[in-house]
């Protein structure tokens, strides 16, 4: 039997992709140009495997690509940290470069030992006691001196850059990362899905990173694409699904990403041969009660009249939210109870708002259904 050709977990860089070639192309070209980038988008929508093809073209281009991840952050020290490590894992193949960062940043040392997967893991402990804002200072200072010297162009990703501004002292810590990163000769990524709490750190007049970058969206995957996507990874792992349940398949999770993988990877796995109507709805309800309890958690941190709004907004998108016949239909209450819980659901990116049309609407596609299937 043939392997499923989707994926549950994190995709291979190396497996095939749905579109994304303008994405890709842009991204490239930016990058190359030194431009900094934000990139951002609701939860899984691609950013962070975009990133990862983008910056496997410009390593094969001979630019030097570092990856760093700052989700769970705590504090300045391990942020420097992270950035020291995501240096050492890119050059600990290469012994002269690796020479090189190890003399350049010396606010860490790269421990390195082997991975449960069979590879090398890369750690980094600190070389000295410093505290504070001092040792992510002299971690961007070494990062400068290290590109100077080393002489290649040199890519960096910052994925989850929002985690920065839930730190103690984030303002201070913006301050430093944003003056290295202005002398700095290269391409940074800011990357992440709490759109509100990233675009507030570049679109806020009072803080440092203040339009210092590019803004880039990434929108749902095209409808056509994604169909094509599916008929053709089905056929070519040796079963078949008709267009029309493809088309299905992208309408009922929007055209997103991940759970287009996340629903044919059950699907693929839960058939004979040939996908049928039948399937594509025990496929849905499987889908939507493997989100359960991360569904529950996110309700267990809201509050009755803001669970009542997203539950509203699930079943019925609007642009009338404050029309008195909306909000008796859905028992919403006062006015002001609904302005705040929209801009605290906002903030949590739980839903959002077109601004073209000025609809309301909840973000994550298999959310609605699990809303109106609770009829909460
Ligand atoms: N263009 C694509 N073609 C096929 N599958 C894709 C595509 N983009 C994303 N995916 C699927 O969606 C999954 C999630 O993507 P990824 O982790 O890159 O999203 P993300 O935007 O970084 O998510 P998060 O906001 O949670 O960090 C991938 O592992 C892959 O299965
Ligand atoms: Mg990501």
């Amino acid at each position: 039997m043939k392997k499923n050709p989707f994926y549950l977990k994190e995709i291979p860089v190396d497996a095939p992709f749905c579109d994304r070639e303008k994405e890709l192309a842009d991204l490239i070209s930016y990058a190359k140009s030194n431009i900094n980038v934000v990139l951002f988008s609701p939860r899984r929508y691609g950013k962070t495997s975009l990133t990862k093809r983008v910056q496997n073209s410009l390593k094969s281009d001979g630019n030097l690509t570092a990856y760093c991840d700052l989700f769970g952050v705590t504090s300045v020290e391990e942020i420097a940290g992270r950035i020291a490590r995501s240096i050492y894992a890119v050059t600990h193949k290469n012994q002269g470069m690796f020479q090189k960062a190890i003399g350049f940043i010396t606010s860490f040392r790269p421990v390195l030992s082997p991975s449960p997967e069979g590879g090398i893991s890369v750690s980094v402990q600190t070389a000295f006691k410093t505290d504070g804002l001092k040792i992510l200072e002299d971690t961007m200072e070494s990062l400068e001196k290290f590109i100077i010297d080393v002489a290649l162009p040199v890519h960096v990703a910052f994925d989850e850059f929002q985690e920065i501004a839930e730190v103690h002292n984030s303002i201070g810590i913006e301050g430093i990362l944003r003056q290295y990163i202005q002398k700095i000769q290269c391409s940074f990524f800011f990357i992440g899905s709490r759109r509100r709490i990233l675009l507030d750190i570049f679109n806020d007049r009072k803080r440092p990173f203040f339009q210092s970058s590019l803004n880039y969206e990434l929108k749902p995957l095209p409808h056509k694409d994604m169909v094509l996507f599916i008929t053709s990874e089905f056929k070519s792992a040796g079963k078949y699904i008709n267009e029309d349940d493809a088309s299905k398949i992208c309408q009922l999770v929007s055209n997103h990403p991940y759970y287009m993988q996340k629903f044919c990877f059950f699907l693929y796995e839960e058939i004979d041969k040939e996908v049928t109507q039948k399937d594509i709805a025990e496929i849905k309800a499987i889908v939507v009660e493997s989100e359960r309890v991360v569904f529950e958690s996110i309700l267990q941190g809201l509050r009755t009249k803001q669970i009542n709004i997203l539950s509203a907004l699930a079943k019925e998108p609007t642009a009338k939210i404050y029309s008195a016949s909306y909000m008796a239909r859905h028992n919403l209450g006062s006015t002001g109870g609904i302005q705040q819980g929209l801009s605290t659901l906002s903030k949590k990116d739980l839903i959002e708002k077109d601004y073209r049309t000025g609809t309301w609407s909840v973000v994550d596609p298999i959310f609605v259904c699990w809303l109106i299937q609770m009829s909460l």
